[in-house]
């Protein structure tokens, strides 16, 4: 870290001693105060509930500017990746720091497909669940249980054994979600093809029987493989951090990707595409377009507790770059599927109109993010709304690994402890139980 010449002086209106703290510089983005002696200095903690005013660590990975609506993978902008790139040279850049030339990209491209299939012991373990749970219950048990199968891969204190717990999770994703959407319809597993590409894999996976020859669309293929991209990184969201936090105490690095697997669900989180969708099913049932005023009414309303669920963003204060990507893939899918007069695509594009123009959401800065149109294309593909924040997962696990590989790698990383500011009772004694 560049340490800038200017420090931080902390004063305080008591005449106590001032406190100077070092600033650092990033290549991109604000300046951090190291807050790390001020307890050691002053007594005192900072509180920063939310992690609003806090960077948890250094990174090298994915840089996002809010303001500007600006998002770069190792410094190169999402549009060109998802324009230029397919998702395993973006996995490979994420992981290595660098898009792969030819060579590099084949023997990578070879290294994740020989690694797709899981242990026979996995179906079951999955039998144990009910057919009806949700994917997301399936998912974080299953990604938990790979602790269990690969004691090959876990000293995460060895690169090789980091670097090939990467590639595993890369490769076994598809094939887990592709068994948990396939034991909840009854259907037996399609085991992986490797003559086929990631996400022409997980297609095959996912809607090929044994019964006949299933061909993949190249379309859905590319919309698909753009998803990926989409979601691959996204510096320290909720679930990355989870991802951090649960690997800083040394544990297996299957059971810190399923800490990120059960935090990604929440509807606040990765959970927002199925919420997305489900929210525009609920207003078409209600009477479509006509229904949006009313329903924008309610979301405005405080004591409602409605979202317009897609929209807003902790770090984007203007349009998140990954939904103008996706609306545009929504728009290919759909126009290649025959399904231009979609009346749910519609609904989502007179939604955002009348969102962009509404007082309420221009002055909180809310645009529509990832999730607003992602459901759309996800669903157009025929993937089931249930199954949407596990396509999610899936991608997003290259971010988690490449995040985690990161923080193990870095010699100032130590286990996250954070502390807390005490409110509850002082010290008491405890009285016999019949005089409580
Ligand atoms: N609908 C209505 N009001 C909203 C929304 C929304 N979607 N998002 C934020 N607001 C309001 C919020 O009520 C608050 O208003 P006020 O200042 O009057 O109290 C203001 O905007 C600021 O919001 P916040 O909740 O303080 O912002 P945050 O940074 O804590 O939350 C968020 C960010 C993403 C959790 C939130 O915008 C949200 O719940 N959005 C809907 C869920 C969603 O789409 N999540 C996906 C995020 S992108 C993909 C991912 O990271 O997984």
């Amino acid at each position: 870290m560049k340490a800038s010449e200017t420090k931080a002086t902390l004063s305080f209106s008591n005449g106590g001693d001032n406190v100077d703290l070092p600033i650092y510089k990033g290549t991109l983005g604000p300046d951090v105060i190291d807050i790390r002696k001020l307890y050691a200095q002053t007594g005192m903690f900072t509180y920063d509930p939310g992690f609003m005013s806090t960077a948890s660590c250094q990174s090298t990975i994915t840089y996002i500017d809010g303001d500007k609506g600006e998002l770069l993978y190792r410094g190169y902008p999402i549009e060109q990746l998802a324009t230029n790139c397919d998702f395993l040279e973006t996995c490979h850049l994420l992981l290595y720091g660098d898009l792969p030339d030819q060579p590099k990209k084949d023997e990578f491209t070879k290294l994740v497909t020989n690694h797709t299939m899981v242990n026979e012991q996995m179906q079951f373990f999955l039998r144990g669940f009910r057919r009806d749970a949700h994917p997301m219950a399936i998912m974080t048990g299953l990604v938990g249980a790979l602790s269990a199968f690969y004691h090959d891969s876990t000293d995460i204190n060895n690169p090789k054994h980091r670097e090939i717990a990467a590639i595993r999770l890369i490769a076994k994703m598809p094939t887990l979600v592709a068994m948990a959407y396939k034991y909840t319809i009854g259907q037996p597993y399609m085991y992986p093809r490797n003559d086929l590409s990631y996400a022409g894999n997980f297609l095959h996976m996912m809607f090929a029987t044994p019964c006949e020859e299933y061909k993949v669309s190249p379309v859905l293929e590319r919309a698909l493989d753009r998803i990926f991209i989409l979601h691959a990184d996204h510096e320290q969201n909720a679930s990355t951090s989870t991802v951090r936090l649960c690997g800083s105490s040394g544990t297996n690095p299957f059971a810190a990707i399923a800490a990120g697997v059960a935090c990604l669900w929440g509807p606040a989180h990765g959970g927002a595409n199925e919420a997305a969708l489900n929210m525009l099913y609920d207003i078409q049932k209600a009477g479509g377009v006509e229904k949006i005023g009313e329903f924008i009414k309610q979301v405005k309303d405080k004591n409602s507790n409605v979202k317009l669920m897609g929209f807003g963003h902790r770090v984007y204060k203007n349009y998140d770059p990954r939904a103008k990507l996706m609306q545009e893939t929504c728009k290919e899918v759909l126009g290649e599927l025959g399904l231009e007069n979609d009346p749910l695509f519609k609904l989502a594009m007179a939604l955002e109109k009348i969102a962009l123009e509404d007082e309420y959401f221009v002055s909180r800065k809310l645009y529509p993010n990832v999730d607003f149109y992602s459901g759309i294309v996800q669903r157009a593909i025929g993937i089931p709304v249930p199954l949407f924040t596990a396509v999610f997962a899936l991608a997003r696990t290259v971010g988690w690994i490449a995040q985690l590989n990161e923080m193990i790698g870095d010699p100032e990383y130590k286990i996250g402890r954070p502390r807390q500011l005490f409110e509850g009772s002082v010290q008491r004694d405890v009285k016999p139980i019949a005089s409580r």
